[in-house]
C-alpha cells in the first residue's frame, strides 16, 4: 500500500509530496501507516495524535480529501472505497495532487489552518473562535446543596453537542471556513448552542446574541459537510438552524450579503 503525503518544509517554505511503499497489516490505521513512516522509513515525518483512540481529537487531517481522525480510519476500508464520504466541493478537496484511490492513500493536512510542519497545523485560530464563544458554564441560579435536575430529552439533546473533541474537522470541512476567515466555524457555533439550551443557564437567549452577526450563526449556507465528517456525530447545522430560527422569532435579521460587520 503507497501513501502519499503532503509534506511542508517550514525552514525552506516548501511543499511537496512523499510517497511511501508500507505493508498494510490487518486492522491497520492511518495513524499506524504513519508510524510506519515514521519509524522505518522517514523519523522527519511531522503529525499530532495523542489517545489513538478516537478521544483526543488530536489526530485530524485530510485523509482522501476527507477531514477524519487519522487514529481511527482504516487503510483497508479506504482502499475497499468503504469509507466514501461525498462532500460539497471546496478548494482543499477540489484542487491539487490526483491520486490512485484504490492503491494509494493521500493525506494532508486539515485545510483552512496553517501549517506548520507537515500534518501538524497551528490550532490556534481554532481556539480563538472557541474562546469567543465563551465556553464556560454560567450558572444563572443558586447552585443546589445536591445534583442539578435536568430531565432525559435535556440531557439526550446536550449529549449531541457535549461529544464533541475539539478535532476541527468539521472546520476543515467547511465551504464557508474556506471562502472567510472570520467565520466561527461549525465547532464552535455547536459550542455555543450547547450552552444556550443548557438548563443551568439564564435560559434567556443571551448567549445567542454572541454569534448574532455575518461571520456568526448567518454565515452558514448549510452545506452539512460538518455534520458528514463529525467523527462523534454532532450536528452543527442543526445547532445553527434552530439558533436561527430563534433569533428570527426575537426579530432578528439575516445580514445583506455585503454587509460589514
Ligand atoms: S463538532 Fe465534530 S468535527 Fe467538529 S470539532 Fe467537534 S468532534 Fe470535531
Ligand atoms: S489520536 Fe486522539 S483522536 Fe486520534
Amino acid at each position: 500500500m503507497r501513501l502519499k503525503v503532503l509534506r511542508f518544509d517550514p525552514a525552506k517554505g516548501e511543499r511537496r509530496y512523499d510517497a511511501f511503499d508500507v505493508t498494510s497489516e490487518p486492522g491497520m490505521t492511518v495513524l499506524d501507516a504513519l508510524f510506519a513512516v515514521q519509524n522505518d522509513l522517514d523519523d522527519s515525518l511531522a503529525f499530532r495524535y495523542a489517545c489513538r483512540g478516537a478521544v483526543c481529537g488530536s489526530c485530524a487531517m485530510l485523509i482522501d480529501r476527507v477531514p477524519r481522525l487519522a487514529c481511527r480510519t482504516q487503510v483497508a476500508r479506504l482502499l475497499e472505497g468503504a469509507d466514501r464520504v461525498d462532500l460539497k466541493p471546496y478548494p482543499a478537496i477540489t484542487d491539487g495532487e490526483p491520486w490512485d484511490p484504490k492503491q494509494e492513500i493521500l493525506v494532508e493536512p486539515l485545510p483552512h489552518l496553517r501549517v506548520l510542519k507537515d500534518l501538524v497545523v497551528d490550532m490556534e485560530k481554532f481556539f480563538d473562535c472557541y474562546r469567543a464563544v465563551e465556553p464556560v458554564l454560567k450558572p444563572a441560579h443558586e447552585v443546589p446543596e445536591r445534583e442539578y435536575r435536568m430531565d432525559g430529552e435535556t440531557v439526550r439533546e446536550l449529549e449531541r453537542y457535549t461529544n464533541c473533541i475539539l478535532c476541527g474537522a468539521c472546520v476543515g470541512a467547511c465551504p464557508i471556513n474556506a471562502e472567510n476567515t472570520e467565520y466561527l466555524g461549525p465547532a464552535a457555533l455547536a459550542k455555543l448552542y450547547r450552552f444556550h439550551i443548557d438548563t443551568r443557564e439564564a435560559g434567556d437567549d443571551s448567549r445567542l446574541l454572541l454569534a448574532d452577526k455575518p461571520s456568526g450563526w448567518w454565515g452558514c449556507k448549510f452545506h452539512t459537510n460538518c455534520k458528514r465528517v463529525c467523527p462523534k456525530g454532532v450536528p452543527p447545522n442543526l445547532a445553527i438552524g434552530s439558533a436561527r430560527r430563534r433569533l428570527t422569532e426575537m426579530g432578528s435579521q439575516p445580514p445583506e450579503p455585503d454587509e460589514e460587520e
